[in-house]
């Protein structure tokens, strides 16, 4: 049962509790409606891509109640705070390195070094972001590959019984998506058109550069930047039957025996705990299998269905040789 709550003090309170305990909730913004979840707990994060069957991961937007509560966590440049100035809270959000205390769950960053950030326009989630007092991961709270949601009804329709409540904040007055800009190079580059128009951003940040081979997910599609960051020191060896002294294992149920060194990604096998442990899983064995001098990772299969997906493309993109 997902429950409808009251935009008042009484519900987003209750939200706020509902998302510290790490369950979703969906809220009003001016662009769609998001289903948020605490941005830290990658456990919560995991539940976001399983509740709206989402094939893969992809990173997710930071919410925030402030430009510097923002910028607290990435590492904003002049750009950046121009942009704030003229169109923070509003539809615009912006992909910045990551801080260097950060937070936010490598998971809710697809294990990306740099976080998307953004303020949104609208009092009901502006005092949710305040009262929650930290970053809310939040994509549109709709099923994958379905329409964003602009009403509590569309949210619930998509994703009724899956999340734990939805706060009625009435219809998005943008409607569409926020515009993404990447400001982590020499100029900004338009990742995905939305609220604020191109002319607009110009005005304020000079030339954009909008011609970006793949606009709309850019950093998904980019396999060397995924190269570079799922692909650990240690070579992966996928679907492993048996392991040796010499390797590290990414366990997931009862792990096999004989290996140097074991993570269990989720004993009993439950996918949202392996998806939310799985980055954390392949930094600890890469570093302290290198310390141990093992020679490779072996990984257990993982079923390919629901988040086993995303789990085993991001460890086939492990696996895969190195250029
Ligand atoms: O208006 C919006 O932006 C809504 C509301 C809820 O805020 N959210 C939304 O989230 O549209 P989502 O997950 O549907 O879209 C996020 C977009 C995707 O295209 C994603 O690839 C991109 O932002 N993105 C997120 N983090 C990124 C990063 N670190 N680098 C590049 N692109 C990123
Ligand atoms: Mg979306």
């Amino acid at each position: 049962m997902s429950v409808i709550l009251h935009p008042d003090e009484a519900g987003i309170a209750r939200a706020v509790a509902l998302l510290a305990a790490g369950e979703l909730v969906a809220f009003g913004t001016e662009t769609v409606y998001g289903l948020g979840a605490d941005a830290t707990n990658a456990r919560a994060v995991a539940g976001i891509y399983a509740a709206k069957g989402r094939p893969r991961f992809n990173p997710l937007i930071c919410h925030y109640a402030s430009a510097e509560d923002a910028f607290a966590q990435v590492r904003a440049n002049a750009v950046a705070e121009k942009l704030a100035a003229a169109f923070w809270p509003g539809p615009l959000t912006m992909v910045l390195p990551r801080g260097g205390d950060c937070p936010v769950s490598l998971l809710a960053g697809a294990g990306l070094e740099t976080l998307a950030v953004r303020v949104p326009a609208h009092p009901v989630a502006l005092q949710l972001l305040a009262a929650f007092g930290g970053p809310v991961a939040a994509p549109s709270a709709n099923r994958s590959g379905q329409i964003s949601p602009t009403m509590p009804a569309h949210v619930l329709a998509g994703l009724g019984g899956k999340i734990a409540a939805v706060i009625d904040c009435g219809p998005c007055v943008v409607g569409v998506e926020s515009t993404v800009v990447d400001l982590c190079g020499p100029a900004p580059v338009l990742l995905r058109p939305g609220g604020v128009s191109v002319e607009a951003l110009e005005a304020v940040a000079g030339a954009l550069e909008t011609d970006a081979p793949v606009i709309e997910g850019r950093a998904m599609a980019s396999p060397g930047m995924l190269a570079s960051h799922y692909a650990p020191g240690l070579p992966v060896r996928l679907n492993a039957a048996s392991v040796a002294a010499d390797e590290a294992l990414l366990a997931f149920g009862p792990p096999l025996p004989g290996a140097g060194l074991v993570f269990q990604l989720s004993a009993g096998r439950d996918l949202a705990e392996a998806a939310a442990r799985l980055f954390e899983a392949l930094h600890e064995l890469d570093a302290r299998g290198q310390g141990l001098g093992l020679r490779r990772i072996a990984a257990m299969p993982v079923p390919q269905a629901g988040l086993g997906r995303a789990i085993n493309d991001r460890l086939g993109r492990a696996a895969a040789p190195r250029g």
